[in-house]
C-alpha cells in the first residue's frame, strides 16, 4: 500500500530544502530566509538562515489574530492541589505579554538567559513563552534535581534572572525549592541579579532582600510587552541533559527550524488538528515537556494540558482517564513507566470503564523502551492504537515513529516503526560500515539533522563534535544501539554509553560514580542500570572500600545513597548499593559493567574472554542477591 509517508520520506531526504521550505509556509515569518539550509560549515548546520520570526507570536498571538482567541489554549489540571484552570488563546496572550513585561522591567533582553526552576504550574509555561516573546533564552531545570545540578546550570548558562516557586508537591511531601536554590547560589560562581519567586499557598517563604522579588507584585505593576523579532537561528532555549560525565550537556534549540518541525509533527506524527485537545503527561523540565506540553501543541493551535500529578496515587490509577474524559483529550503522550504504574495498581483496568473516553483516539509512548507487555496491556484496556516512538533531547522530536498523519503501518511490538521524514538512519558497526539487515550496531543519523535538531551545545561547539559527530564522520551518533529489520522497522535495544533511563528520566551512571567516589571510604566503584519492573531501570552501586576501613557496610551504603540524593537529586532513584572486595575487570583494567548488569538481571552470563579472574563473577552474584537481584 502506498502511504503519504513514503513520498514524504523520500522527498525529505532527496530534496530536504524543498521539503522543509514548503512546510515552513505554516509559520509566520517577519522576514523570509535567504537559504533553507546553510550547510557551509559542517557539522554545524543552520535551518532557515537569514529568516526572522518570533516563536511566542506563532504559538500564541497568531491564533488570536486568526480569530481563535476564544479557543482553549492551556488547561492546568492539578489533582495534587485540586485546581483546574483554563486559558483561552486570548487570555494566554495577555498573561504571557504581562509576564514578558515583568522580565523586561527586570532587565531581560534578547539573548539573555533566564533559568526557570519551577514545578508543573501554569506560571512556568507562561514564563517560558514570555522568554520566547522577548527573544530571551530559557533554561528550565527539573524540580527533582539537587542544588549542585542547579548550580552547574547557573554556571554554564549564566542567566541574568532566575524564576522559581516556593515549592513543588510530591505525593506525601512538599519539596521546598528556595533552600535548594539558595544552596545552588552558594555553590555557583555565577550569581544572577534577581530571583522572581512565585509564592505557592502550600509553602510560604521569606524573600531575600535585594535579590528576590515577589512574582505577583511584579505582575501587578507590569506593562504588557510585545514580541521581539529574532533570527530563525537564534537560540530559543537551552536544555541540559545527562552526558557520560557528571557535567550535563547544554542542548541548544533554535527558533525557526524548531517551529517548523514542531508544527508539522503535530499532524504528521500525532494526527492532531487545530482545536483538538492534546495531553503530554510529562514535566516541563524534560524535552517532552518543552516540545509537547508547550511549543508544538500551541504552534498547531491545539489546547494543551499541563498536569500536576502522578499516574497513580493522585488520587488513584484512574486519574489519566478522568483527565482525558473531563477535557476531551484526543491523544495522550506519556512514558511507558506511567502505564506500568497504572497496571501495577489497576491490573484489570477497571477504572477505564468509569469514564467517557469517546474523544480519545491514540496513546503515544516514548522516553524509554516500551516493553511489549505494557503496550499490549494498554491496547487491551483502552481498545485503541498504542504508538511507541523514539526520540531524544538532542532532536526535540521523534526520529522513529508510526506517523499516524501519513498513513499508519502495522505495529511490530518492540519497534517504534520507521524513521520519521527528515531522518536518514543507518546502523553502523565499530568500523563505521553499514550493518546488515537485522544486525545490531550504533544507530546514527546522516547529517544534517532535520529542523529542531541541536545546532550546537551551549558555548561548546567542540563538545558537539566530540560527543556526537567524531566517531562516525558525516553522521550524528544517537548513543543508542539497535537494528533495522527487512521491512525497515527500527529496534532500539540499548545505549552504547553509560546513560540509563529511570522512569523515563535520562541519567548518567558515570555521574553517579563520580559522587560515590567522593566518599572518604570508597576506593573504587561502579554504577550500573539494572532492570526494574516499574521504572525500566534503576541504578545499583558497587563499592570497593579503601584498605583499613572497618565500619559496617550498611552505614557506608546509607551515606552514599544520601550523597547521590543530595548531589544529583531524588530523581536518580539511587537506593541500592553493595560493598564488594573487588570489581570484575579485563586484564587491561577496564571494569566489566555490562557483565555486572547481566548478572544483576539474572541473565546467563558468558564468561568474558578478557576477564582477569572468572571467580569474581560468583562474588558479584552473591553480593547482589541480598538486594533482590541476580539468579539463585
Ligand atoms: N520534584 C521533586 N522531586 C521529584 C520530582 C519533582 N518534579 N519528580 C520526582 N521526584 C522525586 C520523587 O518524589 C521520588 O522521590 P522519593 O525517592 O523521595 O520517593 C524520586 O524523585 C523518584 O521519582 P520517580 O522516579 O518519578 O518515582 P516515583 O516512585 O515517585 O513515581 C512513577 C513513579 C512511575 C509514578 C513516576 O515516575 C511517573 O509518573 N512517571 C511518568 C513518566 C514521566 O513523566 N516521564 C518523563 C519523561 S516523558
Ligand atoms: P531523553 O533525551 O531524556 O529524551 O532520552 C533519550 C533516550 O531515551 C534515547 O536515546 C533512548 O535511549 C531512550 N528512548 C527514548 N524513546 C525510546 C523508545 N521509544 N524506545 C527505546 N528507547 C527510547
Amino acid at each position: 500500500m502506498t502511504r503519504a509517508y513514503d513520498e514524504a520520506y523520500r522527498r525529505s531526504l532527496e530534496d530536504p530544502e524543498g521539503f522543509w521550505g514548503d512546510l515552513a509556509a505554516d509559520i509566520d515569518w517577519s522576514k523570509p530566509w535567504d537559504r533553507v539550509l546553510d550547510d557551509d560549515n559542517p557539522p554545524f548546520y543552520r535551518w532557515f538562515d537569514g529568516a526572522e520570526t518570533n516563536t511566542c507570536f506563532n504559538a500564541v498571538d497568531r491564533h488570536v489574530d486568526a480569530g481563535r482567541g476564544d479557543q482553549r489554549a492551556l488547561i492546568y489540571d492539578s489533582p495534587i492541589t485540586g485546581v483546574i484552570k483554563t486559558w483561552t488563546f486570548a487570555e494566554l496572550k495577555d498573561a504571557v505579554a504581562r509576564m514578558a513585561g515583568v522580565l523586561k522591567a527586570n532587565g531581560v533582553e534578547k539573548g539573555d538567559r533566564v533559568l526557570i526552576y519551577m514545578p508543573a504550574v501554569p506560571q512556568a509555561v507562561i514564563a517560558m513563552l514570555a522568554c520566547a516573546r522577548l527573544g530571551a533564552i530559557h533554561s528550565v531545570v527539573f524540580g527533582g534535581f539537587a542544588a549542585s545540578e542547579v548550580a552547574k546550570r547557573l554556571d554554564d548558562a549564566t542567566p541574568k534572572l532566575v524564576l522559581t516557586a516556593t515549592c513543588g508537591i510530591e505525593p506525601g511531601r512538599i519539596v521546598a525549592y528556595m533552600p535548594i536554590l539558595n544552596e545552588a547560589f552558594e555553590l555557583a560562581t555565577h550569581q544572577p541579579e534577581k530571583v522572581i519567586v512565585l509564592q505557592r499557598e502550600q509553602q510560604a517563604e521569606e524573600l531575600k532582600a535585594g535579590r528576590d522579588l515577589d512574582w505577583d507584585d511584579e505582575l501587578a505593576k507590569a506593562e504588557p510587552a510585545d514580541c521581539v523579532t529574532v533570527k530563525a537561528t537564534d537560540p530559543l532555549y537551552i536544555l541540559y541533559t545527562s552526558g557520560t560525565t557528571g557535567k550535563p550537556k547544554g542542548v541548544v534549540r533554535d527558533n525557526g527550524g524548531h517551529m517548523v518541525a514542531m508544527k508539522w509533527s503535530m499532524k504528521a506524527v500525532y494526527d492532531l488538528d487545530p482545536g483538538d485537545v492534546w495531553w503530554a503527561a510529562s514535566d516541563i523540565g524534560w524535552v517532552v515537556g518543552h516540545s509537547y506540553i508547550v511549543y508544538a501543541p500551541l504552534l498547531h493551535g491545539c489546547a494543551t494540558i499541563l498536569f500536576e500529578g502522578k499516574p497513580v496515587g493522585t488520587p488513584d490509577a484512574g486519574v489519566f482517564w478522568r483527565v482525558i474524559s473531563q477535557h476531551g483529550v484526543k491523544a495522550l503522550f506519556t512514558a511507558p513507566t506511567a502505564f506500568r504504574a497504572i497496571k501495577r495498581d489497576d491490573p484489570d483496568g477497571t477504572f477505564v470503564g468509569q469514564y467517557d473516553l469517546s474523544k480519545f483516539v491514540t496513546l503515544f509512548l516514548a522516553g524509554e523502551r516500551a516493553d511489549p507487555d505494557t503496550i499490549q496491556w494498554a491496547e487491551r484496556i483502552l481498545d485503541r492504537p498504542v504508538i511507541d516512538h523514539w526520540w531524544q533531547t538532542e532532536t526535540g522530536w521523534a526520529m522513529a515513529a508510526n506517523c499516524l498523519g501519513l498513513g499508519r503501518f502495522p505495529v511490530k511490538y518492540g519497534s517504534p516503526t520507521k524513521p520519521v521524514p527528515g531522518y536518514a538512519i543507518d546502523i553502523l558497526d565499530d568500523g563505521g560500515h553499514k550493518a546488515k539487515t537485522g544486525e545490531i550496531g550504533a544507530i546514527c543519523v546522516k547529517l544534517p539533522l532535520p529542523p529542531s535538531g541541536l545546532p550546537t551545545l551551549w558555548n561548546n561547539d567542540q563538545g558537539l563534535i566530540d560527543a556526537y559527530m567524531a566517531d562516525f564522520p558525516g553522521y550524528y551518533k544517537t548513543g543508542d544501539a539497535g537494528m533495522i529489520d527487512e521491512d525497515g522497522y527500527i529496534y532500539i535495544m540499548s545505549r552504547t554509553d553509560d546513560l540509563i533511563n529511570v522512569a523515563g528520566h535520562r541519567l548518567s551512571t558515570g555521574g553517579m560514580e563520580e559522587v560515590l567516589s567522593k566518599h572518604q571510604d570508597v576506593a573504587e566503584c561502579a554504577v550500573v542500570g539494572v532492570a526494574d519492573k516499574l521504572k525500566g531501570h534503576v541504578p545499583v552501586g558497587f563499592m570497593v572500600l579503601k584498605a583499613g576501613v572497618n565500619r559496617p557496610d550498611a552505614e557506608i551504603v546509607k551515606e552514599v545513597v544520601q550523597m547521590v540524593r543530595d548531589e544529583i537529586g531524588p530523581v536518580a532513584s539511587f537506593k541500592s548499593a553493595t560493598v564488594v572486595d573487588r570489581l570484575p575487570k579485563t586484564r587491561s583494567g577496564k571494569i566489566l559493567r555490562k557483565t555486572m548488569r547481566q548478572i544483576a538481571d539474572g541473565e546467563d552470563v558468558p564468561v568474558p574472554p578478557t576477564i582477569d579472574d572468572p571467580a569474581i563473577l560468583g562474588e558479584i552474584t552473591e553480593a547482589l542477591k541480598p538486594l533482590g537481584y541476580a539468579k539463585d
